[in-house]
């Protein structure tokens, strides 16, 4: 009998790809490269089942060109590039990787602020850059984080595991989310409307998936309601954010700094963002630790086996209606 196909669009881990060749005739991408949207249609024509990442975007017209097809595995917890909607009406299955990168990625969101809050970046800088010739009282001056207020908006799995290492730092925490968190008593964490999080936290940390409902939902106004001293993080997903509106604020002093993992239109960025001193970027790499990484890519792909092996996937987000 022969063997389901699967598309796997980026270089993945050996382990991954020997662990999908047992069940898979498999097509990869060794040598990494981008493929285009017409390339991806393409090559996914005649597949069974895509594995893919959040560069690769599933929409209407990519199903179309895959009569065949039967599950996406994505590579990520986030599923804003994948038209789930789209999916069902074909009675697709779709799963992402939960939980796997949770830590990582909240480590990565204390990582963002203290190197914003305490002006890491920007020092490392000034001093490869031959400056440093003498300490002075008020060089380099940032804001606290023991004992300072963190605002988190989005409580799920990540927003609970930044609450947690909050407490280490003594922090009074208060938390934004569409309903009350089931775990908020263990977390010591205060539920508050985003604009009272804006205007009250001294560090914020945007922890919530991208939708059409949370596109911009930080633009010029709500960046207005912080406090000039204020951090903001985002490690969730760019558009969250409007990149011109906080570069604009950075500029003006309407807040103190930013740290960015993601961006509107990553990998390309938003010149002004560039210009600025205040502000600390890294490419998108909130999961990026050697073990949660491969733990997502092994979790994508038993999924993938799982399914084609005739048992149910480890963590859908759809399944076709029984
Ligand atoms: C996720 O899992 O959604 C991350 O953003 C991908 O790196």
């Amino acid at each position: 009998m022969s063997r389901a196909k699967l598309l796997v669009t980026r270089r993945v881990f050996p382990e991954v790809l020997e662990h999908l060749e047992r069940v898979f005739e498999v097509q990869s991408n060794p040598e990494d490269e981008i493929w285009s949207m017409q390339a991806l249609r393409e090559k996914a024509a005649a597949m069974d089942a895509l594995f893919v990442v959040t560069s690769d975007r599933v929409d209407e017209t990519l199903l179309q060109a895959c009569p065949r097809l039967k599950m996406i595995a994505t590579g990520s917890v986030g599923y804003n590039h994948i038209d789930l909607a789209a999916c069902s009406r074909r009675g697709l299955v779709v799963t992402n990787t939960p939980d796997v990168l949770t830590e990582a990625t909240a480590d990565m969101a204390f990582a963002l602020l203290m190197a914003t809050a305490r002006r890491i970046t920007e020092s490392e800088r000034w001093l490869r850059q031959g400056h440093w010739q003498r300490w002075a009282w008020d060089q380099f001056l940032g804001t606290d984080l023991y004992g300072a207020t963190l605002g988190i908006v989005g409580m799920g799995r990540i927003g609970s595991a930044v609450a947690r290492r909050g407490h280490g730092f003594g922090m009074t925490l208060i938390y934004a989310n569409r309903s009350r968190a089931a775990n908020e008593e263990e977390l010591g964490a205060t539920l508050v409307s985003r604009e009272e999080l804006l205007a009250r936290a001294d560090h914020v940390v945007l922890v919530l998936p991208y939708s059409a409902q949370t596109h911009h939902i930080i633009g010029a106004e709500q960046l207005a309601l912080m406090k000039p001293t204020a951090t903001l993080i985002n490690i969730a997903r760019g558009g969250i954010v409007d990149d011109a509106a906080l570069a604009q604020a950075l500029r003006n002093g309407t807040i103190a700094a930013a740290g960015l993992d993601v961006f509107e239109n990553e990998p390309a960025l938003h010149p002004a963002l560039l210009e600025l001193d205040n502000i600390v970027m890294t490419p998108h790499i909130g999961s990026a630790t050697r073990s949660s990484r491969l733990a997502m890519a092994m979790l994508a792909a038993r999924n993938l086996t799982e399914f084609f092996e005739g048992r149910a996937p480890l963590s859908a987000v759809a399944l076709p209606a029984a």
